[in-house]
């Protein structure tokens, strides 16, 4: 069966990052046919928007993508919205996959394997925004049942996939007793219903973040609200060799996009040094939960525990997205 991958390249790193994982890719699947799409930054200002509607034509049509990372200004600029926000909002790729596991040589310990599930629609990301007065700003935080229970759903398959030993829903039903009650309660119900209710176990976010430094080891399946999601992924990243190693996959229904999780990265942009083990491994993540080729995941992953086992240390100064790519290469 043929298999279209839309390439999103976007911004900084993203340039450099996405054609070498579409290589290895193209080595391990010589029949993926391979389109390109604009988004991001750049092609905001040539084009006078961040997701041109033809890319996410694009995308929906090939139901899978590459997306390497854009560029934002920290600041107002009117017409302007993250891209990958848009693109996970109007393509419905409510989830978010972020794994994070020891690696040999680049990892600072050896026993960790966990998974965050992040929803990845709404929550404090929502978009919603305003101004209440003049020095007074809202952001509205969104949490529906509806989503809840589909990040439920598919954690009860994944902690199936991997055996969980341990489902912890991490919120701050505390202080948030609506929002984060509703995700709480709903997603325990589904999580119960579904067979995991001895497993399943939560956390304040605030104390969550502590333990995953001191013991990460204690985590599993991580099930958690998008910004909480988003912060908490990057801290669990560094037990993974850090952001440099940390990839994502946004899932929807029937379309996915796998996604690093760093950014454009401005201060090594142009360099040669952009890390493309993050993009390599998101396609990892793509061909094993959503084109169900799990075989060639696992080949793939092979192939970067063996590089990392053998020259995890080396240090390429400012060659190192070309000879990590090809060191994976040659391990196929
Ligand atoms: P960043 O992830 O771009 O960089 C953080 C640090 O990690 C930098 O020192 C960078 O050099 C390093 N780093 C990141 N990826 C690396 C790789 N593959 N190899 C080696 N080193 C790597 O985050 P930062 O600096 O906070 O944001 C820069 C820009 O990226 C901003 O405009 C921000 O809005 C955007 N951003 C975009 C994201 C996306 O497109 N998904 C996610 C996060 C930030
Ligand atoms: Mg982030």
């Amino acid at each position: 069966m043929s298999r279209r991958l839309c390439l999103i390249p976007g911004d900084g790193i993203g340039l450099e990052v996405v054609p070498a994982a579409v290589e290895v890719l193209e080595k391990l699947l010589p029949a993926v046919q391979v389109l390109e799409a604009d988004a991001g930054w750049e092609c905001f200002r040539r084009q006078g928007s961040a997701v041109p509607e033809a890319t996410l034509e694009l995308l929906t049509e090939c139901g899978a993508g590459l997306f390497g990372a854009v560029s934002s200004p920290s600041g107002v600029v009117p017409g302007y919205r993250s891209a990958i926000l848009t693109l996970r909002q109007r393509l419905g790729l409510s989830l978010n996959l972020r794994p994070v596991r020891s690696w040999p040589q680049v990892s600072p310990r050896a026993d960790v394997d966990l998974l965050i599930l992040r929803e990845n629609s709404e929550g404090l990301y929502s978009g919603r925004e305003h101004w209440e007065a003049e020095g007074v700003a809202i952001a509205e935080r969104v949490i529906s049942r509806a989503a809840c229970q589909r990040l439920a759903e598919q954690a009860a398959q994944l902690a199936g996939e991997r055996s969980a030993r341990r489902i912890t829903l991490v919120h701050k039903a505390n202080v948030l007793p609506l929002t984060c009650g509703l995700f709480r309660d709903t997603c325990s119900q589904v999580l119960t219903a579904a067979g995991w209710g001895e497993q399943l176990d939560e956390r304040l976010v605030d104390i969550a973040a502590l333990q995953l430094v001191q013991q990460p080891e204690a985590f599993d399946l991580i099930v958690t609200t998008n910004l909480f999601g988003d912060i908490l992924s990057d801290l669990a990243c560094h037990w993974g060799g850090g952001m440099g190693l940390a990839p994502s996959l946004n899932l929807g229904a029937g379309i996915a996009l796998a996604e690093p999780v760093h950014g454009s990265a401005p201060d090594i942009a142009g360099s040669g040094r952009a890390n493309p083990l993050a993009a390599i491994l998101s396609l990892g993540l793509l061909l094993r939960y959503h084109w169900q080729l799990p075989e060639l995941a696992a080949r793939l992953e092979a192939a970067v525990y063996s590089f990392l086992a053998e020259e995890g240390q080396v240090d390429f100064a400012t060659q190192t997205t070309r000879r990590v790519t090809q060191g994976i290469l040659q391990r196929l």
